[in-house]
């Protein structure tokens, strides 16, 4: 079997994780900040040891500036709906996830003012049309840092350094990102960085987190209340991080996960592991490239991509050719519109969708010589 499905999750999971998960549960899986005991201490060392290489990962100021969630989906959550309230001006792009749409059509709602910045038809973002729409009215700009559908990379540092001048805070899903290419939080001039653990970074599902400041962290108001092992005679949730956005027991097995996957991340670097999804990506696309009848949607300057390839095939059902690819050659793609509707309206292919094919870390050059092969294939039967 062939997976080239690792913008929805990753696999294999990095080494050293399915260990971790399992030593943890077998020594004691106990919670922190609640029980007065060395099991518990020992956890809490492993919580702390993984929030130190959340912030060293994304340039962040300290572990304690880390907060955890189940997931991307959930941080965006808790930073959009904490966030914004009624008057305020946010500005999305049109590369979004509904991860990020969803939340901002509730809070629309209930009025705040959404725009979006437009892309370009191959991904790109116009950056002086987010440049007009970024106001001093702004309060928040919102953007994924690479397309799940078509792998463009957006220019977070230049956006970020818009949003210094207008006094607007940026917020960057880096969902597709993380553990994936180089991300400084200082140098890319992001205020609040979302991720999930089970993607690029190569851990199990239900963990991710948020990185944001204590001062900003004060101004979120937490979506999700209660038990935080701190200060338990005061009535509302602290102001400090991590705490603040901490209600209710971790997800410690998936924290043990993540723990392990940075470590194997670190010792690997994220310079050779962009290095190997970039060479991966070119033989993918120097593949499809010589076969008619398919084409890549988005950008083809492969320096503005991550190792995604969103494939169209003319005249052919999107749906049919995964299905194809599985049942056929054992190959696990994804079809259809990726939660990105606006992605495609802007590729162009909208509402058909696309196949497509999301490299690992682990992939093979063998792999990848093996789909081009499947896909000649297919388009010859059409
Ligand atoms: C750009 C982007 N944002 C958000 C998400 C949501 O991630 P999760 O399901 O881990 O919360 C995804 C997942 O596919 C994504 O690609």
């Amino acid at each position: 079997m062939i997976y080239f499905d690792n913008g929805s999750t990753s696999h294999p999971k990095a080494p050293g994780v399915a260990d971790a998960v399992r030593d943890i549960i077998e020594r004691g899986c106990f919670n922190i900040n609640r029980g007065g005991y060395a099991g518990a201490y020992e956890v809490s060392e492993l919580v702390f040891g993984a929030r130190e290489k959340v912030a060293r990962l994304f340039g962040g100021a300290s572990g304690r500036e880390v907060a955890f969630t189940s997931g991307v989906t959930m941080s965006l959550n808790v930073a959009l709906k904490g966030l914004l309230r009624r008057g305020d001006r946010v500005v999305v792009t049109q590369m979004e996830h509904n991860a990020v749409l969803r939340p901002l059509a509730q809070l629309r709602a209930m009025g705040v003012e959404v725009e979006t910045a437009r892309c370009f038809a191959d991904g790109r973002l116009d950056l002086d049309d987010m440049d007009a729409k970024i106001t001093a009215r702004t309060r928040l700009a919102v953007m994924t840092h690479a397309s799940n559908v078509c792998g463009v990379i957006l220019p977070v540092r230049e956006v970020g350094a818009i949003c210094r001048a207008r006094g607007a805070r940026l917020l960057v899903d880096c969902a597709q990102t993380a553990g994936v290419l180089p991300i400084s939080m200082r140098r890319d001039n992001i205020d609040i960085l979302a991720f999930s653990g089970h993607k690029g970074l190569l851990a199990t599902q239900g963990i991710g987190g948020l990185v944001l400041s204590q001062e900003l962290a004060a101004e979120i108001v937490p979506l999700v209340s209660g038990g935080t092992g701190s200060y338990s005679d005061a009535a509302d949730m602290p102001t400090e991080l991590p705490d603040r956005l901490e209600a209710g027991t971790l997800n410690i097995p998936g924290i043990a996960a993540l723990s392990a996957a940075l470590d194997y991340i670190e010792e690997t670097g994220i310079a050779a592991i962009r290095a190997r999804e970039a060479a991966l990506l070119k033989r993918l696309t120097d593949g499809v490239n010589s076969i008619s009848g398919v084409r890549i949607a988005g950008t083809d300057n492969l320096a503005d991509k991550i190792a995604v390839a969103a494939l169209d095939f003319a005249g052919m059902d999107n749906a049919s050719v995964a299905a194809r690819l599985d049942e056929e050659f054992g190959i696990m793609t994804r079809c259809g519109l990726h939660c990105a509707p606006n992605a495609h309206r802007t590729l162009g292919t909208y509402p058909r969708g696309a196949v497509r094919c999301s490299l690992g870390y682990f992939n093979t050059e063998a792999e990848i010589d093996l789909l081009a092969v499947a896909l000649k294939q297919i388009v010859k039967g059409r």
